[in-house]
């Protein structure tokens, strides 16, 4: 009888270690490399709306809270580790209702005007041209600035590129001197225009396709300052939209495409930052992984149009987008943010990567205090969230080449619905390092990964990240900030180009190989 037990045991034991436990195989074609991973696929949005501008970057230079002509200390020097490419600015829907001439000149002359898609405060313009120039140039990072096009003028728009980026003796020039900015400055991306189908004005395609080309024509390229045009895209599948514009502009007018994607799992019931069950994580998991469609669907359209590959798609805005926290302003759009954000945006980050011959750029929103956000802040307090770890440990993919990859995943299963457990991207760097960044969804089971790496003899053990979590919904809040952070992570074993990493479940991994 009590034999019978012990075997008893032994099974169920065997049982569980089984059902723990899943496996992938990943195939490496390292002599294939063909794409490269732009830097800025890990850009950045930062929009009037909430705490993102005040509080977050500009607290003035009155501030106690320490800072540098009025942009935050701290925050600067979070985002300098994780070397941001770029910043979009100032919106969103803000873009197309801000006049950037009500934003320079002395602050306390500035008019004011009111925020009306974000909370109906009043906008008082301290934080203007200049301020967003000085913000870039403390970071380390190219400024992307979206022009107004819904409720501002081809005329405005062309004349705030002769402000920052003409060298010679003109009127913007001139104004740009008195305000205090002798040396022109190198703005390279420029938006016409956000979300021209909705809050930009809502523009049939055929109406926002002819006003882009009045709009991009003026905007002009001043000595060395060669302009990278971005059109104001779909949303998710709207493939007429996309269709409208690569049939009616070409490529010497429009370097990029928008497309923007919320994985939100139902505009008037989103549910939850923090308070949610495996189903819903689920669910957020699936409208996540939809992207690559979307994606790829945009993608045919622009290979139709544009077979030289000359247009970029630009994922300009993506992101997690769940209700308010309870108590904030919901114009606001503060949430916090758990491990499954940081599960989500690996993800995201990953399908980027792999679809990197054409997405040449992205924007996760918005950077600080807002949607989806890598930083939080509270008066004087900030917190890295989970999703900022995700950043830190994606940036060895910058500018590396992309390594095309095979692999199988095992599903995870809840109830009748799947999705695949693992989630890849490869690259290498200049210096011949190979990236690997896995996430393993399945909040359950650890998955054994084995890599075969073609194209190369031998590869040895480099260094390796971790970002994982004692639960989905773990996150940092102000008074235990450090509750979910990356760290060092050595579990895998390397066997001349045979590489097995036992990836725990719930988890983002970097593997590093020489
Ligand atoms: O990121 C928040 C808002 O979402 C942006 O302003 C807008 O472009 C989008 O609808």
């Amino acid at each position: 009888m009590k034999a019978n037990k012990i075997l008893l045991v032994f099974i169920i034991s065997m049982n569980f270690i089984f059902a723990q436990k899943s496996a992938s195989t990943i195939i490496l074609n390292v002599d294939e490399c063909k794409d490269t991973i732009s830097r800025h696929i890990y850009g950045q949005f930062s929009e009037h709306l909430g705490h993102c501008i005040y509080g977050g970057i500009w607290v003035g230079e009155d501030s106690p809270i320490p800072n540098t002509r009025g942009i935050r200390n701290d925050v600067v020097a979070a985002l300098k580790k994780i070397n941001i490419p770029n910043l979009r600015w100032p919106g969103g829907c803000f873009a197309d209702e801000y006049h950037w001439m009500d934003g320079i000149g002395p602050r306390d002359k500035r008019p004011k005007m009111i925020n009306t898609h974000w909370g109906g405060v009043v906008e008082d313009n301290s934080f203007g041209t200049h301020e967003f120039m000085d913000l870039c140039e403390q970071l380390g990072t190219e400024p992307y600035i979206c022009g107004n096009v819904g409720s501002g003028s081809v005329d405005e728009m062309s004349k705030w590129v002769e402000y920052l980026t003409f060298d010679g003796e003109s009127p913007m020039s001139k104004l740009r001197k008195e305000n205090g900015r002798e040396k022109p400055w190198k703005v390279k991306f420029w938006g016409v225009g956000n979300e021209n189908w909705g809050c930009g004005g809502n523009m049939t395609a055929e109406f926002y396709a002819d006003n882009y080309k009045r709009y991009a024509t003026y905007c002009r390229n001043y000595g060395g300052n060669r302009l990278f045009r971005i059109a104001g895209g779909p949303y998710e599948d709207d493939t007429h939209w996309m269709e409208t514009l690569m049939k009616n502009v070409n490529s010497s007018l429009m370097q990029g495409v928008s497309m923007h994607y919320y994985t939100v799992r139902d505009w008037g019931n989103k549910g939850s930052a923090t308070d949610f069950d495996e189903s819903e994580y689920f669910t957020t998991l699936q409208k996540c992984f939809a992207i690559d469609n979307h994606i790829k669907k945009q993608i045919t359209i622009m290979d139709k149009y544009d077979p030289k590959n000359r247009i970029g798609l630009m994922i300009d805005e993506w992101g997690n987008w769940f209700d308010v926290e309870p108590g904030t302003n919901p114009g606001f759009l503060f949430q916090q943010n758990t491990l499954r954000d940081a599960i989500t945006c690996a993800v995201n980050l990953n399908i980027f990567n792999n679809n990197s011959g054409r997405v040449k750029m992205a924007n996760i929103a918005q950077m600080i205090n807002v949607l989806q956000s890598l930083i939080l802040t509270d008066g004087s307090k900030m917190v890295l969230t989970p999703t900022y770890y995700v950043y830190e440990m994606f940036k060895v993919h910058h500018d590396a080449a992309l390594i095309p990859i095979n692999y199988e995943s095992p599903m995870y299963q809840l109830d009748d619905r799947s999705v695949p457990s693992v989630n890849v991207s490869v690259s290498k760097d200049r210096n011949g390092k190979i990236h690997i960044t896995l996430v393993n969804v399945d909040p359950n089971k650890e998955i054994e990964v084995e890599c075969n790496i073609k194209g190369v003899n031998k590869v040895s053990k480099g260094s390796g990240r971790l970002l994982t979590a004692s639960k989905i919904n773990s996150y940092n809040p102000f008074e235990n900030p450090n509750s979910v952070v990356s760290s060092d992570f050595s579990n895998y074993n390397v066997n001349g180009n045979l590489v097995g990493i036992k990836v725990p479940s719930k988890s983002v991994v970097m593997i590093e190989l020489n």
